[in-house]
C-alpha cells in the first residue's frame, strides 16, 4: 500500500498526476493531508478542480513556527503510518510536510519489525546551495533518508551523486509538473477567460507571485521588491497582476507596503492561474513551480531571489536570477522581455507520474 503525504498548494498540484495514475491502475493507496495549507484557495480548490479524491486523513496542523509545524506533522504522520502500515510513503518537494512525512516514515515499520517503510521522494536532488532557505534544509535531509529518489532531470541526479547517494536509488523521471500542465491546460482554457475577466489582453501583462519567507518577512526587502516591480511597470508600460499568497498578504498589511499600480488579486485556482500564466508576456516570481511552469509554457521568467534550484530553466534561456534589488529586477525584466521564447522544456515528457508508479511496482514485485 502506498501513502501519499501532502500538505501545501504545490504538493497537491504536483502529486495530482500520481494520484490519477494510482486511481487509474487500481493501486492500493491513500492520501494523508497534513493540513499545512488549509484556506480554501490554498487547498480545497485544487482537490475540486483536479477532481482528486478526498484525503483519507487530515492532520489539521495549520500554521506555526517551523518546529511547531514540523513536530506536529512528525507525530501525526507516525501515528497514521503505524495504524495503516503502508509499505511505501511518497512525499513531493521541499516543504515542512515533506521533511516531517519522510522522517516519520523512515523510522516506521510495516507488518513486522524486519520491514521498514520505504520512502519515495518525488522531485529529489534539487539544490539552491543556500542553507538560509528552509526549503533547502528540507530537501537535503529528505533526500538522505529516502529509498527512492525520483530526480526530475540529469542535473538533479548529479547533485545526489555528488552527496554520495547510491545511484541505484535514483530514477530520472521528469517532473510531474509537466504532467499536471499537460493534463490541465486545455481544461483551463475551456474554463473561461481569466485574463479577460481581469481586463487583461494576451501578451500585454506581467504576472507576479511572491511568497518566500526571506523575501516577504523582511520589511526593507519586501518594499525594495515592490519598488522594483513598480519600476518595471512604469518602464515597460504593461499591466501587472499579482495573485497574492496569504503569507504575503499578511506581511504587506503588517508593514503597510505601498502596492499602488499593481493589481493584487486573491490566490487563484490552478486552472485560472495556468491560464493567466500561459498568456502572460513575462513572469516575475520567487516560486519554484512558477519558474518551471513558465519554462514549460514558453513564458519568460525573472526569479526574484539570489539563487535557483531550477538551473535548467536558466540554462535553456527561459529564466534569469535577478536578486532582489529594484535595479536588478528592472534589468532582468528588460533582458527577459527581449528573449527569444523558443527554448526546450527540460523537465520531461509529461509521463513522470506513470514512471514513478512503474518504478515502485517493479521494485515491490
Ligand atoms: C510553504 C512552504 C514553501 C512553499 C509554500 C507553497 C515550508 C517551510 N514552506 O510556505 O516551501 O513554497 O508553502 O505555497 O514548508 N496561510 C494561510 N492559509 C493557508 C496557509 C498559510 O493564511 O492555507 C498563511 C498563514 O499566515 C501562515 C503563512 O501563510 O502563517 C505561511 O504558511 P506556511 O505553511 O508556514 O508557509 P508558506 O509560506 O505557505
Ligand atoms: N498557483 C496557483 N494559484 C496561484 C498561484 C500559484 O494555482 O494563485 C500554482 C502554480 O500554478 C504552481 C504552484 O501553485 O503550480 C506553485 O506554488 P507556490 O508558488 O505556492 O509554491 P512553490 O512552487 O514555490 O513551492
Amino acid at each position: 500500500m502506498i501513502a501519499v503525504i501532502l500538505g501545501t498548494r504545490p504538493e497537491i498540484i504536483k502529486m495530482s498526476p500520481l494520484i490519477r495514475a494510482c486511481e487509474e491502475s487500481g493501486e492500493d493507496y491513500f492520501i494523508l493531508h497534513t493540513g499545512q495549507h488549509y484556506s480554501y484557495a490554498m487547498d480545497r480548490v485544487f482537490f475540486e478542480e483536479l477532481a482528486l479524491p478526498a484525503p483519507a486523513f487530515n492532520l489539521d496542523v495549520g500554521s506555526g513556527t517551523h518546529a511547531v509545524q514540523t513536530g506536529a506533522i512528525l507525530a501525526g504522520a507516525e501515528r497514521i503510518i503505524a495504524e495503516r502500515k503502508p509499505d511505501v510513503v511518497l512525499v513531493q518537494g521541499d516543504t515542512n510536510t515533506v521533511l516531517a512525512g519522510a522522517l516519520a516514515a523512515s523510522k516506521s515499520y510495516t507488518r513486522g519489525r524486519g520491514e521498514q517503510v520505504l520512502v519515495g521522494h518525488v522531485e529529489a536532488g534539487l539544490r539552491s546551495f543556500d542553507r538560509k532557505m528552509p526549503e533547502e534544509i528540507n530537501r537535503v535531509l529528505t533526500d538522505h533518508i529516502s529509498d527512492f529518489l525520483f530526480a526530475p532531470t540529469a542535473a538533479s541526479r548529479k547533485n545526489l551523486l555528488n552527496e554520495g547517494i547510491d545511484d541505484r536509488k535514483i530514477h530520472i523521471t521528469g517532473n510531474t509538473i509537466v504532467d499536471a500542465v499537460r493534463q490541465n491546460l486545455a481544461l483551463a482554457k475551456e474554463k473561461g477567460d481569466t485574463p479577460g475577466s481581469l481586463g487583461l489582453e494576451r501578451d500585454e501583462y506581467i504576472l507576479v507571485t511572491l511568497h518566500r519567507q526571506e523575501n516577504v518577512d523582511d520589511k526593507a526587502r519586501l518594499s525594495g521588491i515592490m519598488r522594483g516591480l513598480m519600476s518595471v511597470r512604469k518602464k515597460f508600460g504593461m499591466e501587472m497582476v499579482f495573485p497574492v499568497h496569504p503569507r504575503t498578504e499578511k506581511m504587506i498589511r503588517a508593514f503597510g507596503i505601498d502596492t499602488r499600480g499593481i493589481r493584487l488579486v486573491p490566490p487563484l485556482g490552478f486552472l485560472e492561474f495556468l491560464q493567466l500564466e500561459s498568456e502572460a508576456r513575462l513572469a516575475l516570481t520567487d516560486s519554484g513551480g512558477v519558474q518551471e511552469e513558465c519554462c514549460i509554457l514558453s513564458v519568460p521568467c525573472v526569479t526574484i531571489r539570489d539563487s535557483t534550484e531550477r538551473p535548467e530553466t536558466v540554462d535553456v534561456g527561459a529564466n534569469t536570477v535577478a536578486g532582489f534589488s529594484p535595479q536588478g529586477i528592472l534589468a532582468a525584466a528588460g533582458t527577459m522581455l527581449s528573449r527569444d521564447r523558443r527554448w526546450e522544456n527540460p523537465f520531461g515528457d509529461g509521463r513522470a507520474g506513470e514512471r514513478i508508479l512503474a518504478v515502485l511496482n517493479g521494485s515491490r514485485g
